[in-house]
């Protein structure tokens, strides 16, 4: 399974940070915030990353990660994204490097405090679809929301003024090699936009979606106040990070 960081857009919500260098660079507690999806990749066994990235500051990328080797990296490739045509916009560029394998995406301001290496072993052997990750938050309008009956998400709504759960499907998705041909169909949302709920929406038509929820916990950080709540659940709870660090000063 391959893994794909999407690290595009614009960071509009984080400016002025963002005029001088890319959202996904600026630090979280003592890394860049890209350390942490891609630790969430390694720490899944996922050691072949593409990154997506654009805008002014792409460069900014290959100064700090170079080819990935020191963080245990085996094979790093980049891709960039024109404009800011959303996160399946973004997803579409990374068809050639999943070669026909799953794929399991990340968006680059995603930070949990586990690991998904059992949902990434479960998805390996699903056979084909995809599998979102969930978890319980208090402020769902801020994401795309599933409701969930017994084992199964029946409805999924991006921020929806009147959630109907308080399930918010976090920005880490795993996908079967059909999700590429899903992309190629959609349409732009109200906001212009190739919405990852939209695919997510074509999987739950299908039949072929499933879900866990996961453990520890879970936060964004592209706005001022998620991005200081993220530097301090990293730093009275980052245990888990110790490793990355020490290998990437090697
Ligand atoms: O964080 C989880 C949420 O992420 C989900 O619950 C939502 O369903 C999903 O739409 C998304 O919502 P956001 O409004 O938080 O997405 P945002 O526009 O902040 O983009 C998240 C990441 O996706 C961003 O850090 C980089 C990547 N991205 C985004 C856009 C719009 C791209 O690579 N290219 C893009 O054009």
């Amino acid at each position: 399974m391959k893994g794909i960081i999407l690290a595009g857009g614009l960071g509009t919500r984080l400016r002025p940070l963002t005029l001088v260098t890319n959202k996904h660079l600026l630090p979280v507690y003592d890394r860049p915030m890209i350390y942490y999806p891609i630790e969430c990749l390694l720490n899944a066994g996922i050691d072949e990353i593409m990154i997506v990235t654009g805008g002014e500051h792409a460069g900014d990328f290959l100064k700090l990660l170079r080819n990935g080797k020191q963080l245990g990296i085996k094979h790093l490739a980049y891709a960039y994204q024109e404009g800011e045509g959303g996160i399946a916009d973004a997803l579409k560029l990374a068809e050639d490097f999943a070669d026909g394998e799953k794929i399991c995406v990340v968006l680059g301001d995603n930070i949990i405090e586990g690991n998904i290496k059992k949902a990434a072993g479960d998805f390996f052997t699903q056979k084909s679809g995809a599998k979102l990750l969930l978890k319980e938050v208090p402020d769902p309008e801020r994401f795309g929301v599933a409701l969930v009956s017994g084992d199964s998400i029946v409805e999924i709504e991006e921020k929806p003024a009147e959630p109907k759960s308080n399930l918010a499907v976090t920005g880490i998705y795993f996908y079967d090699n059909d999700v590429f041909s899903i992309c190629q169909k959609l349409k732009p949302s109200g906001r212009g936009e190739l919405e990852i709920t939209d695919v997510n929406n074509a999987y739950l038509k299908r039949g072929d979606l499933t879900s866990e929820v996961l453990e520890g916990w879970w936060t964004d950080a592209g706005t001022h106040e998620s991005l200081y709540r993220a530097a301090t659940l990293v730093a009275t709870g980052g245990a888990n990070h110790l490793e990355l660090t020490a290998s990437a000063e090697a």
